[in-house]
């Protein structure tokens, strides 16, 4: 049955192949985990119903591939989207040196008043692999005004807390 809901939220994941996103997904939707999922084809998307504040607000979240050659026509992709998660992988840096190409591309398909943009730092619970310092992504977050937290799909660290944070600042 569907459930009433006071606002719908679009929210798009960006950011390149493998750093994530569609752990991201599984696991703040269907609080599951997939070691090894195929790159994604095209686009997906699911929804996750939450309360704040005494609101109902329904989450769709939407999810591409990050590589070039699987990527869906991007204008339909961003459309109507209110907020995005640009991912990186932490034991990545290329993941995080691409990060200006991904906020560029975002912003010429919205309305760049109109989004909010949260950094997230995928796969912590990989601190031995680690290649970004929190500290470079955090300064990195502050100068283009974005919120930030490190997650881990895998072990769940701070994932509903993601969605919750970027639901809070489009509220
Ligand atoms: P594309 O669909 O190609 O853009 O990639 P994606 O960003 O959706 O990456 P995906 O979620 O498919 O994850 C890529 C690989 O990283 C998979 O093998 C996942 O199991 C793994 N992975 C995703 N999140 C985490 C995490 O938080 N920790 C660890 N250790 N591995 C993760
Ligand atoms: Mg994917």
């Amino acid at each position: 049955m569907d459930e009433e809901y006071d606002y719908l939220y679009k929210i798009v994941l960006i950011g390149d192949s493998g750093v994530g996103k569609s752990n991201l997904l599984l696991r703040f939707t269907r609080n599951e985990f997939n070691m090894d999922s195929k790159a994604t084809i095209g686009v997906e998307f699911s929804q996750k119903t939450i309360k704040i504040g005494g609101k109902t607000i329904r989450i769709q979240i939407w999810d591409t591939a990050g590589q070039d050659r699987f990527r869906a026509i991007t204008s339909t992709y961003y459309r109507g989207a209110v907020g995005a998660l640009l991912v990186y992988d932490i034991c990545n840096h290329s993941s995080f040196d691409h990060l200006d190409r991904w906020v560029r591309e975002l912003m010429d398909h919205v309305d760049p008043t109109n989004i909010i943009v949260m950094l997230i730092g995928n796969k912590c619970d990989l601190e031995d692999k680690r290649s970004v310092k929190p500290d470079d992504a955090l300064a990195y977050s502050q100068r283009n005004n974005m919120a930030f937290m490190e997650t881990s799909a895998l072990d769940s660290t701070n994932v509903d807390q993601a969605f919750e944070k970027i639901v809070k600042l489009i509220y």
